[in-house]
Parts: C-alpha cells; structure tokens; sequence
C-alpha cells in the first residue's frame, strides 16, 4: 500500500516510515523540509497554510493516511494557541474528511495527556480533562476527526525512541546528559506507560492492516515513574543510575500544567489485535540494540 505519513522529520513519522518500509509498504512522507536523501518520496509542505491539505492529498494519492504532524510541543501550545488550533484541530478534521471522501483508511494520533492524571489507570470510556493547550486542541482534534470520518482510527500514544535530531525523546534526552555526566532529574511523580516508536509504529500498521476503527489506547502494558525510567535507561547502556536525581515536576520550570499519572489502559487494542501490547523495559532493549545496530546514524542519513 502506499502510506501517507504526515510529520515525516517527527519522532514517530521517521520511525513510522523506517517500519513501513521494512514491511514492504510505499511511503510518501510530509513535513515543511523534505528528507532529500531518504528511500522514499517526501513532499515540502506548511500544513499549517489552507488549502496545503489538499495540494498534498492530490500529489501523494494515498491508499492509507497516518497523520502524525502536530505541534506537539507542550509549552510552544501555550504561547501559540491560534497555531495549536490550526494544527491540531483543523489540520486533522481537513485530513479526515478527504480521507473520508475516498474512503481511504486513516489514522489519527493523539495523545495520553488528555486526561488530567490525577487518577490513573484510564480506559477509554473515560471522560477526558485536559489540563492545557496542547491537551485541549488534541482532544479537539480527536473529535474533530471522529465528525469529519467516524471510521477513523483515532490512536492516543506516548512513547520514545530515535529522532533526527538525536534529542527529540525523553530516553535521548537522559543519554546525551548522561553521556556527559550531567546530573539529570527524573520525576519520580509523573507516571506514563511509553512504547518504542518503532513497536508504536509495528502495532498501527497491524492496525491498519486489520481495519481497527474507533478510539484505541496504544500504550504500553506497563507503566512507570520518568524516575525509575531513567535509572533503568542508565543502566541499560552501563552509565552511572545516580545521575538520574529524584525531583517533583513542581520543581520544574515549566510552562504548561503537566498530568502526573498518564496511566493509560491498552486492554481494548490487546483484545482487538489478540496479542498484549510491548511494554516499556522490552522498548529500552530495542533502543540500545538499535544503536549498536547503526540504526540513528542511518535515519540521520536520510536528511
Ligand atoms: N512524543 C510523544 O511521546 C508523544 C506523546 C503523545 C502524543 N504524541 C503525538 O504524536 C504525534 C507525533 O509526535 P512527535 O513526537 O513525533 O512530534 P514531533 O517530533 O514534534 O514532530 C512533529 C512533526 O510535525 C511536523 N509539522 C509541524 N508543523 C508542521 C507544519 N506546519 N507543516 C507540516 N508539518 C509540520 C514536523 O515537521 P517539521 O517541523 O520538520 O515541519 C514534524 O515532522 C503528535 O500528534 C503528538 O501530538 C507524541
């Protein structure tokens, strides 16, 4: 099939297109700079300017749509919310009625954190509460899709992995600190329950290739403090755990209301694919043989 994947230079688009590719789909990707010396086709566009959904629908003539291009910075949302709308709400909604229109298969991401956190363990059958910007316009987002294509696949996510920039991902983030020898604070009162983007990646295309619609949770089986998961980062590449300092998110000088427990519940995707999810110590395996592998130097070859 050929695969529409917005948000190509993202975290999950390139681990998206790297996972696509290996199981033998075409890839057209998008973002505003195109990926020149990658094994597919990218496309230059600023989705974010009307009228740019369609130009890109017409070019790339997809089978299947992933759309994962989103202003995804949780702070940038705050100081930018006409543009968090933009992205997160109409870009999406545009996306979905054009798939819809074709009856073109299409999946949407969205995010854990629109719930507060405040309890825990959420389903989806849960009342959503968002606690910011970037919250709101992703739950905007969802609905937006769910009206413009109720057979959408909407996919609330959190996860780590390889980025471009080799400092996109929370796990990037404690190894280049770590590395070089920087103390480095892990909450130890924020709780999320990540995938490796290439597992994210390898479970929506099973999805894909299954016709799942609806509202899923694709999540981790497992959940954990950013705490405890930077110790076990540090220990995995053999790099000294105390450097990873407890702290409290309070602490943090941060811009935007941050959930503490974004323990979300991936039971239904599991019942529906027939199969448990990853969970987040086989997704730090992965990363590490990754590297060893070669693989970030090779996606970084791509631009
Ligand atoms: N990272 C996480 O753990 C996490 C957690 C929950 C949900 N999510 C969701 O997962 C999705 C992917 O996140 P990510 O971490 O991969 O995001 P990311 O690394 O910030 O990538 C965002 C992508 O969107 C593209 N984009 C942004 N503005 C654009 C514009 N105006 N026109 C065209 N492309 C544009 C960016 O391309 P250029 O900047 O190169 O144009 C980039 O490719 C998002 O929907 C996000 O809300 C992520």
């Amino acid at each position: 099939m050929r695969l529409l994947v917005t948000g190509i230079t993202g975290l999950l688009g390139v681990n998206l297109a790297w996972e696509a590719l290996a199981a033998g789909h075409e890839v057209v990707g998008v973002a505003r700079r195109a990926l020149p010396r990658a094994p597919f086709r990218t496309l230059q566009a600023d989705l974010a300017r009307p009228g740019a959904a369609d130009e890109v629908w017409r070019v790339a003539h997809p089978d299947a749509v992933v759309h994962t291009a989103a202003l995804a910075h949780v702070d940038a949302c705050e100081q930018q919310p006409d543009l968090a709308e933009r992205l997160n709400v109409h870009l999406p909604a545009e996306l979905a009625a054009l798939a819809a229109r074709e009856g073109v298969p299409f999946v949407h991401i969205s995010t854990d954190a629109v719930f507060d956190g405040r309890r825990g363990d959420y389903t989806e059958a849960d009342p959503p509460r968002p606690l910011n910007t970037y919250a709101r316009t992703k739950l905007a987002g969802e609905r937006a899709v769910q009206t413009a294509y109720p057979d959408a696949l909407v996919a609330r996510v959190n996860f780590f992995g390889w980025s471009l920039s080799g400092k996109r991902s929370l796990a990037e983030w404690f190894l280049v600190r770590l590395r070089q020898g920087e103390p480095s604070p892990g909450f130890t009162d924020v709780y999320f329950c990540p995938l490796l983007a290439n597992h994210l990646a390898q479970v929506l295309l099973e999805a894909l290739a299954r016709g799942l619609h609806g509202l899923y949770h694709f999540t981790g089986r497992a959940c954990v403090s950013k705490y405890t998961f930077g110790v076990a980062l540090a220990r995995r590449f053999g790099l000294p755990a105390a450097l990873v300092r407890p702290a409290s998110v309070n602490e943090a000088p941060l811009t935007a209301p941050r959930p503490r427990r974004l323990t979300l519940r991936s039971d239904k995707l599991a019942a529906a694919l027939g199969h448990s999810l990853p969970d987040w110590e086989a997704g730090l395996d992965a990363f590490y043989t990754l590297e060893r592998r070669g693989y970030p130097e090779r996606i970084r070859g791509w631009q």
